[in-house]
């Protein structure tokens, strides 16, 4: 039977137990597996390489993805490492100018000592993404929306050169949600999520996740995953699968609080510059409308009195958590430069227009008025 996305969300891979009934996947929470005699055993041997709860979860959030094989990591920056352990010395790698602090603190500061190369493009340009490529390039890596200035990436014009000069492309999607945008559809080769933020949507753990349609990629992946030993716990992939049940109707709550948000922060006098790509002033609007069904919690702006007034609002919210994460039912605030991206050099954040007084949300589930109400009073106090 064909079923709609948010059917989906609920059953894709999750049935009841077929030994028990129960509803709610079993935890396998064990390392490792009796084997019948030497050489046969159930499917399992080792938690490290395969664990039914994990494969229920794997299954899962690849099918919501649209995909065929879903590689699950501890963390989402365990996910991203173990997709770049595909690479071999020498080789190059072309990526959002703006990514998660993380992820440009792996390229530029550890893998750059494997003799990783890194150029970091505007890759809402799909020229300077074409000129960036060396005979050397071997991934694209994107993300979109970005974090934390939010920039949108053309899914179909940069899947058409990664084909047409062989290169693999990779999405971190976890902005989006396979809710906003199924990047598969659009040619990409590998989503990313960290599954920390929506797809859990509770900051109940930490992960991360790959997923792909093509089963060579797929099982370079699951080696990697089986080798380094990067995986989930069970514990972790069980309340994944409670927590993913749900998505579809948060991300739409989310979303339909950010825009009211967005629309009550852009018109207030102390707000000088604000992005949110379901604005039609967002610069990418039209792509972003295009290839995404919906645009998220995440907003970023600017206040008159920079940095002092960034932090001035950050430290005055009373609802709002400021804290280093995003995704959650909770409204989230915090200060990019200092916290997730506390990393990224000065002077790269202000030549890509990432300023010290840069402040980002995530619109939580709360009432919207509520939410609102808190950031008015925090905007007073600037
Ligand atoms: C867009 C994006 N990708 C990757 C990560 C890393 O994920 P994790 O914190 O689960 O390792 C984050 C974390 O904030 C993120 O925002």
């Amino acid at each position: 039977m064909k079923i709609k996305f948010d059917t989906k969300v609920i059953h894709a891979a999750i049935k009841p137990d077929s030994d028990t009934g129960s509803i709610v996947t079993p935890m396998h929470q064990t390392a490792t597996y009796v084997m019948e005699k030497v050489g046969k055993d159930k499917g399992y041997d080792y938690t490290r390489s395969a664990n039914p709860t994990r494969e229920i979860m794997e299954d899962h959030l690849a099918a919501l993805d649209n995909g065929k094989y879903g590689i699950a990591f501890a963390s989402g920056m365990a996910a991203i490492d173990s997709c770049l352990k595909l690479l071999k010395s020498g080789n190059h790698v072309i990526c959002s100018d703006d990514v998660y602090g993380g992820t440009y603190r792996l390229f530029d500061q550890l893998l750059v000592n494997y003799d990783l190369h890194f150029s970091f493009v505007d890759t809402s340009f799909p020229d300077k993404v074409e000129n960036a490529i060396t005979p050397e390039t071997k991934i694209i890596w994107v993300e979109t929306p970005t974090n934390p200035l939010l920039k949108i990436t053309d899914l179909n014009a940069i899947s058409k050169i990664a084909k047409k000069n062989n290169l693999l492309f990779a999405v971190d999607s976890t902005f989006s949600t396979p809710v906003f945008l199924k990047p598969l559809d659009f040619g990409v080769d590998l989503v990313m999520h960290s599954t920390t933020k929506y797809i859990t949507g509770h900051s109940q753990l930490i992960g991360g996740i790959l997923i792909t349609n093509r089963k060579d990629l797929a099982n370079k992946l699951k080696f990697v995953q089986k080798t380094i030993g990067a995986i989930p716990s069970p514990f972790d992939c069980w309340l994944t699968l409670l927590g993913v049940k749900t998505l579809d109707v948060r991300m739409k709550k989310h979303e339909e609080n950010a825009i009211k948000v967005a629309e009550f922060l852009n018109s207030h006098p102390k707000i000088t510059s604000l992005t949110y790509p379901g604005l039609s002033s967002h610069p990418m609007y039209h792509v972003a409308k295009e290839q995404m069904s919906g645009f998220s919690g995440m907003i970023s702006f600017e206040l008159k009195g920079g940095m002092a007034a960034g932090k001035k609002f950050l430290n005055s919210v009373k609802l709002a958590l400021l804290a280093e994460s995003l995704g959650s039912v909770e409204t989230m605030v915090l200060h990019p430069a200092s916290m997730t991206h506390g990393d990224v050099p000065k002077e790269f954040r202000l030549s890509h227009g990432f300023s010290d007084g840069l402040v980002r949300i995530s619109v939580g589930i709360e009432n919207v008025d509520d939410i609102i109400n808190d950031f008015k009073q925090a905007l007073d106090k600037v």
